[in-house]
């Protein structure tokens, strides 16, 4: 793998493309952000000497957000889904001592080089598929020094692969076995000790929560999330996702940036998101791996206007999916969005669940140059077909990072 530092610049004009909407379209980078974009013929006369990349009838997206994923871990659990194919549910995995807890054992026994190689390995599946942001969480560790690995392994990962990573500490993912019996003291070890340090350390962009029947209360959310605020931090939500927990309204109460699976949601929680400008993340893939049958309510979220993202929700339990554009078409599938929504939920409002909205999702002059040259007629087949992968070029990070021109 070349280092993406030499990878070769992007700067210069791309023309002959076609935008989402079928028109013709030119993009001017200039040092490695997006000088001007637009119809060919209405382009300033200043870019018109910069040297050429044909895009060739080509279609241009923005570059892709992945704005779930939980992708630095140890191990893999292959071995839950063969007892789920023999009938056991998540809950019942989880109890049985597999879960998010197998998964804290593999990846306390690993080592942060480790943890890179195997979340390298995978990232640059995504990236080859052109997502150029992507959000990491931590809590696979549940302790300070596995849950700062987990997040540092993060930020190299955005240095070493030219990615742009939020990264979001879920400490309050699972409670760690040995805390058991004791949930309130791990909620305040969360808030007291981790949380400080890991924001101290430069390691946290956003704080989240599984809070569900298996994992934390409404009350312990709403400490981590009070710990969250007092620094500053923003939060997001596991929410309703194997039940209605009311964690939504309290999210929306903290000014989440999104509320993530919500397949439970009530309408006093559709509600309070659209109040409060809370992206609503879809996880078809989690869906899809538990057989789940509870679909999320997409029609009262699309009347009250909020914002919908799709994510791969990557992780080794209920969601080992390494192909954005396959959430697309599950969300269009299972959940009905149309290919328009998914595709706004894989870019725009995927930029937005991350605070990343003034930077990434969509193509416009002064933001870095993410993009994606796609061998596609149409802008539905986007979402139509799945197990190809039709991207001809990503440009990332102002660099020409896979395929050429
Ligand atoms: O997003 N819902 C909780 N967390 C993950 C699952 C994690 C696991 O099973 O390892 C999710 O689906
Ligand atoms: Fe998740």
């Amino acid at each position: 793998m070349p280092s993406f530092d030499t990878l070769p610049s992007a700067d210069g004009l791309w023309t002959g493309l076609r935008s989402l909407d079928g028109q013709p379209c030119t993009i001017a980078v200039q040092d490695g952000r997006i000088a001007w974009t637009g119809a060919p013929d209405a382009m300033p006369a200043a870019h018109a000497g910069l040297p050429r990349h044909a895009g060739q009838g080509a279609l241009v997206t923005p570059g892709l957000v992945d704005c779930h994923t939980h992708l630095v871990y140890g191990g893999q659990r292959a071995n839950e889904f063969a007892m789920r194919l023999a009938g056991a549910s998540y809950e019942e995995v989880a109890k049985a001592g597999g879960g998010i807890v197998s998964s804290v054992r593999a990846t306390r026994a690993a080592s942060e080089d480790e943890l890179f190689a195997s979340a390298s390995a995978r990232l640059r599946s995504l990236l080859a598929e052109g997502v150029c942001a992507i959000e990491v969480k931590s809590g696979y560790g549940l302790a300070l020094e596995h849950e700062r690995k987990q997040l540092r392994v993060a930020r190299r990962l955005a240095s070493a692969h030219g990615v742009t990573v939020r990264t979001t500490f879920l400490g309050a993912h699972a409670l760690p076995p040995e805390f058991q019996g004791r949930s309130q003291d791990y909620i305040d070890l969360v808030c007291r000790e981790m949380l400080p340090a890991l924001h101290l350390e430069g390691l946290v962009d956003a704080v989240d929560v599984f809070c569900e029947r298996i994992a934390f209360s409404l009350a312990e959310t709403e400490q981590v999330f009070q710990a969250a605020q007092a620094l500053g931090i923003p939060v997001k939500l596991h929410a309703e996702q194997l039940s209605d927990m009311g964690g939504a309204q309290l999210a929306a109460r903290y000014g989440a940036l999104s509320c993530d699976h919500i397949e439970h949601l009530s309408q006093e929680g559709v509600d309070a998101m659209a109040a409060a400008g809370t992206v609503a993340v879809l996880l078809p893939g989690a869906y899809y791996t538990l057989r789940d049958t509870q679909l999320p309510p997409i029609a009262a979220l699309r009347a009250a206007g909020v914002p919908m993202a799709v994510s791969t929700d990557h992780n080794p339990g209920t969601s080992p999916a390494l192909s954005l554009l396959l959430m697309a078409n599950m969300a269009c599938t299972l959940f009905r969005l149309t290919v328009p929504e998914a595709i706004a939920g894989i870019t725009t409002h995927a930029a937005r669940a991350l605070g990343l909205q003034e930077t990434h999702g969509s193509i416009a002059a002064g933001r870095p140059a993410n993009f994606v040259l796609w061998d596609l007629n149409d802008a539905a087949e986007l979402a139509y077909w799945f197990g190809q992968r039709p991207v001809r070029t990503v440009v990332r990070q102002g660099r020409i990072a896979e395929g050429s021109v």
